[in-house]
């Protein structure tokens, strides 16, 4: 017995160790914590319960046998984030670089398969030099086992990665599966294939942050969601993020209770929309005065800015917002805003989280750049995306909300369930200006008829009273009373059943 302790200790000790005094000193001096020191960041105090530290690995090859680290380069199991359960695995770049193995991958498949099991949120901590080379073909076969419950765990339990070293090759593409990819500025990167390839290839000189550094994805690829300073901020800011949503598919979003009442009326709202039609206004700052105590938690906010989206609370229950910026591109739709959208929508509706949008919406974004790259094909994806979802869909119309994309942003007609105006909205296929130049295309060289023309079209269009009159709007609300508003449709909502048809699965135009 005597032994048994001494030796559960001594292997206690070696998985604790990691690679080592020497690797864990390189480690931090990039700037970068240990993969166990990530997770007690993660995790509520002392509430991480660790499986499989003694698992090790299986090679020979290479004189591996001689070379074992008990744990295998990755820490996983279980533990508490503000006392709601999350799954955990922390690559460790101290033991062989953080490589995958094939245990070091049965270890990842184990905490996926139980948090599909209880229906808990599986958080990946990324830092690894990929498949582990002495393994060849094996450590191959086990991130395809990843790969496929990355798969199997989409739509049932939230999956989030955090990327905080390298991830490059195949290896990027199960945090590609998961729902939010979260990066470490100057310490992370993702690519298919490293900057020494692109040389020799394509020619093109990039360093490694140009071509997957965090920047690069949150502000030109869209592959990651958000990008932060350091490992902290990233770890203190993922609890932040887990706490909007469920565990899994199955329950509702957690409820945290809130000071802020649904009554309270925003009086500066009723002058937000400037007079000029043609000016900007921020849009952000409609949400953070509607939401519960103006906490807003964005998501892609250096990415397609044209739309914002992101999660609020509205009562102490999660919400999913979605709205035009008329500050970037006047808030049009274009192909990037159109998918950066449609999957938050998606992923809304997944997990039964109400979604509220905002429409200030000119249109589309015309151009050849935008048809040639397949704005048709794009958008759609954001209007399947509306018009598929089952979950509770309040839309507020602020100004604008013309031609498709009037359809497109969760109108009455895909199955909004409470639609509003602001006095402010214009309801119609197009702007005055461009709707009199096609249909009194002949009087077009007599300024003063076109002059008038457009201001009947204003009159006639330039309100919410023709969509009200049909009953496409269901009221016009004041400005000041949209907090309240949202928040009594939302309660009137919380047992919405709605079932689309059996279906294997639809055919999402991808
Ligand atoms: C085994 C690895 C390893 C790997 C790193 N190490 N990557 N061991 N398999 N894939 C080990 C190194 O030997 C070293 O061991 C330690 O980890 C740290 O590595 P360094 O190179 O010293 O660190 P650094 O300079 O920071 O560079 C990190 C790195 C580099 C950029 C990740 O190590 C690297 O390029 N590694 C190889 C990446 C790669 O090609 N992986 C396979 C990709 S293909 P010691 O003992 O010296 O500390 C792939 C396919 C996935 O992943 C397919 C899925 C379908």
């Amino acid at each position: 017995m005597y032994e048994i302790v001494r030796q559960l200790e001594e292997k206690r000790a070696g998985a604790r160790g990691g690679g080592g005094p020497k690797r864990v000193e390189a480690q931090h001096g990039k700037g970068k914590l240990t993969a166990r020191e990530r997770i007690e960041v993660l995790l509520d105090e002392g509430s991480f319960e660790e499986w499989d530290m003694f698992v090790e690995h299986r090679c020979n090859d290479f004189s591996m046998a001689e070379q074992k680290v008990p744990g295998d380069g990755v820490v996983t199991g279980h533990g508490t984030v503000n006392g709601r359960t999350v799954f955990v695995f922390s690559q460790d770049f101290t033991v062989f670089g953080g490589s995958l193995s094939e245990p070091h991958a049965e270890k990842i498949c184990k905490i996926m398969d139980k948090a599909m099991q209880v229906g808990a949120p599986v958080i990946g901590l990324n830092d690894s030099g990929g498949a582990r080379i002495q393994e060849g073909v094996a450590s191959l076969a086990g991130y395809a086992e990843v790969f496929q419950r990355n798969v199997m765990a989409s739509g049932v339990v939230p999956q989030i990665s955090l990327i905080m070293g390298p991830c490059a090759g195949g290896a990027v593409y199960s945090p590609a599966m998961t729902d939010y990819i979260f990066m470490v500025k100057d310490s992370s990167y993702m690519f298919v294939t490293g900057p020494d390839v692109v040389k020799t290839v394509t020619h093109e000189t990039v360093t490694q942050e140009e071509l997957g550094g965090a920047v690069t994805h949150t502000t030109k690829s869209g592959v990651a969601d958000l990008a932060f300073e350091n490992d902290v901020e990233a770890l203190v800011e993922l609890r932040r993020f887990i706490d909007f949503l469920p565990g899994s598919n199955r329950e509702a979003p957690p409820v945290r209770p809130s000071e802020d009442p649904a009554e309270r009326e925003e009086m500066s709202l009723d002058t937000l929309i400037p007079s000029d039609p043609t000016k900007p206004y921020d849009m952000r700052e409609l949400i953070e005065k509607v939401v519960d105590e103006g906490e807003f938690f964005e998501v892609q906010p250096a990415y397609a800015g044209n739309i914002i989206t992101g999660y609020g609370r509205m009562e102490g229950h999660t919400v999913g917002i979605v709205a035009n910026q008329p500050m970037v591109l006047a808030g049009c739709l274009d192909i990037a805003s159109s998918i950066k959208a449609a999957r938050f929508v998606r992923f809304c509706d997944c997990f039964n989280i109400p979604i509220v949008t905002f429409v200030d919406v000119p249109g589309f974004l015309p151009g050849t750049a935008q048809e040639f790259g397949g704005i048709i094909k794009h958008g759609a994806k954001l209007l399947f995306a509306f018009a598929e979802a089952t979950v509770p869909k309040v839309t507020v119309i602020t100004r604008k909300a013309y031609g498709g994309a009037y359809d497109v942003m969760s109108s009455k007609h895909i199955r909004g369930d409470v639609n509003y105006a602001w006095p402010t909205a214009e309801i119609a296929v197009m702007g005055p200006k461009g709707a009199v130049e096609i249909i009194f295309r002949k009087d077009i060289g007599d300024a003063a008829k076109i002059e008038a023309r457009t201001e009947e079209y204003r009159q006639t269009f330039a309100n919410p009273f023709v969509a009200a009159s049909r009953g496409f709007v269901d009221d016009v609300i004041m400005p000041h009373r949209t907090r309240w508003r949202i928040c009594h449709s939302l309660r009137m909502l919380r047992n919405k059943k709605l079932e689309n048809p059996w279906k294997k699965h639809d055919n999402l135009p991808l």
